[in-house]
């Protein structure tokens, strides 16, 4: 839901008739960029559009759409130079009369302005989610990948699987809940996640006029009433999260939500709000992993080549015998270059978190007017000719001679994804396990999924060889696990 929010920030800008205006209250220009008669019309995928502005205008480029002005940052260079190095003016978020006024209310971090607020909560994710505190959380996810893999041997659909995985893990920390396929909470906030990205996806088209003629809000509600359901949502929203926060204080095993509460700093803000941000935070670190380990398979389906050499590689480090552990990390160099190499290729979030710049700036000899939309084009950025070499290629070889592996994809400066580590360790164990373990292969015929299951989503999962089934299946036993004894040792006062 975090992407479709981003989305829905640009399309609220986009939707309209852009109009020419290069004239500025400074003395410098904006940076050159399309206009109404000079513009190559959108495509359907926004960040090939901003790609080909780029190429034929260069690094920054501004487009005006009524009164806001947008600039896409078309490099890495102009990313780092003006998010991360600027990030003192950079590291805001448009605003927006729906979402503000309407479905978050302010309250969603990722949406919030820059300021002592979004600071306050933003320390809160820093604590739970730091490079150390991320290492502690590898035995749920060493657990989880583990059932993972067994799962596989029953069922081809692998969304379910993944979904369960990334939920499984996220409704432990947060919540300090254990498997939550029978879990009632669970099932409540899963329900308001879907409700949110039905209105989002649409309410869209008459946001956008919303935000461009912010006279209509005066009407009554009858005359939009989209408006009321969003409001009416986020009363429910804030009502699952208070609830299943102060569900988790009562809980006997150490989580997120009693973590933050004994923080001084929590007083520091309404309890009320700061389950809200949790609960913000639980679904962010969901559907996020879900969609890279998606694009994992469907990778994988079309490059037998790189598959097979994982797999060689899996095979001489790790051998039969045993599952991947992180600790074969280091020694599994293509493994982790095939991981770079397809956050690189198949970024989840094409454009990123648009930014917002809160004072008026200079960048090349540019102005850049205070309030402006700043977006970096990460697809664009991936596909940068000059950084890599045939960029539409799926090529992991390019990231073996890189030893830094930082991965693409997860924004910029202060506002980059403080869910960077956690999401990097889920990747690894989970790539490397089902890498192992199954030969990854197009479905001859979509639909007659032969593990018996009614909505094959076209992908066989074939286990490697009896011995890897006999591995798979002592290490996804799992029943005897107990969440809540896990999270006990994984407690920051215990590590
Ligand atoms: C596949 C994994 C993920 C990807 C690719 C991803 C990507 C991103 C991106 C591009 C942004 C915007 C950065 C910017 O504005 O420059 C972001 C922000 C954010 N992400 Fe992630 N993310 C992932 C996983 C996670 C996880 C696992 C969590 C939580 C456990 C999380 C929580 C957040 C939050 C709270 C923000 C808002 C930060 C802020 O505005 O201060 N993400 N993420």
């Amino acid at each position: 839901m975090l992407f479709l929010a981003a989305f829905f920030f640009l399309t609220l800008t986009l939707g309209v008739t852009w109009y020419y205006q290069r004239s500025s209250p400074s003395r410098r220009p904006l940076p050159p960029g399309p206009t109404l008669l000079s513009a190559p019309w959108p495509e359907n995928d926004i960040a090939r559009t901003f790609h080909s502005w780029t190429k034929r205008y260069g690094s920054v480029v501004s487009v005006k759409i009524g009164f806001r002005t947008i600039i896409i940052l078309g490099t890495r260079q102009a990313a780092q130079d003006l998010l991360e190095r600027r990030g003192t003016i950079y590291s805001s978020r448009p605003s927006s009369i729906f979402m503000d006024r309407y479905l978050n209310k302010g309250l969603n971090p990722a949406f919030m302005p820059y300021g002592s607020q979004w600071r306050l909560h933003r320390r809160f994710y820093s604590t739970l989610l730091n490079v150390k505190a991320s290492q502690t959380y590898r035995r749920l996810q060493d657990i989880g990948s583990r059932e993972l893999v067994y799962e596989l041997l029953t069922t081809n659909d692998f969304s379910d699987v993944f979904y369960r995985y990334t939920s499984d893990v996220m409704l432990s920390l947060v919540y300090g809940k254990g498997q939550n396929r029978d879990d009632a909470d669970h099932r409540r906030l899963q329900q308001i996640n879907e409700m949110a990205t039905f209105i989002l996806q649409n309410a869209s088209f008459r946001t956008i006029i919303l935000d461009l003629f912010p006279l209509l809000d005066k009407l009554p509600m009858k005359f939009m009433n989209w408006r009321q359901q969003a409001a009416q949502l986020h009363d429910l929203t804030r009502e699952v999260y208070v609830e299943c926060g102060n569900a988790a204080l009562q809980g006997k095993s150490w989580n997120w939500i009693r973590e933050i509460y004994e923080r001084p700093e929590a007083k520091d803000a309404p309890w009320e709000d700061v389950c809200y941000s949790l609960g913000e935070l639980y679904v962010a670190g969901i559907y996020t992993t879900k969609m890279v380990l998606e694009n994992f398979v469907t990778t994988c389906v079309d490059h037998a080549d790189a598959v097979r050499k994982a797999q060689d590689e899996l095979d001489s480090v790790v051998g039969m015998e045993r599952l991947p552990e992180f600790a074969d990390m280091d020694r599994l160099p293509f493994v982790g270059a095939f991981i770079s190499e397809l956050v690189r290729w198949k970024p989840i979030s094409s454009i990123g978190v648009p930014h917002a710049v809160i004072q008026d700036d200079e960048y090349m000899g540019f102005h850049i007017p205070k309030d402006a939309t700043v977006i970096a084009n990460q697809w664009g950025i991936n596909m940068d000719e000059s950084v890599f070499e045939s960029p539409e290629t799926f090529n992991p070889e390019r990231y073996m001679e890189i030893s830094d592996r930082h991965l693409s994809g997860f924004g910029f400066g202060r506002r980059a994804c403080p869910g960077y580590h956690l999401a990097k360790a889920s990747f690894f164990i989970v790539i490397s396990r089902v890498l192992w373990a199954y030969r990854i292969e197009r479905e001859v015929e979509v639909g007659d999924d032969p593990k018996g299951n009614s909505s094959s989503p076209g992908v066989a999962f074939t286990v490697r060889s009896l011995q890897h089934q006999e591995i798979i299946s002592k290490g996804g036993k799992t029943s005897g696990y107990d969440v809540g004894e896990t999270l006990e040792e994984i407690r920051p006062s215990k590590s």
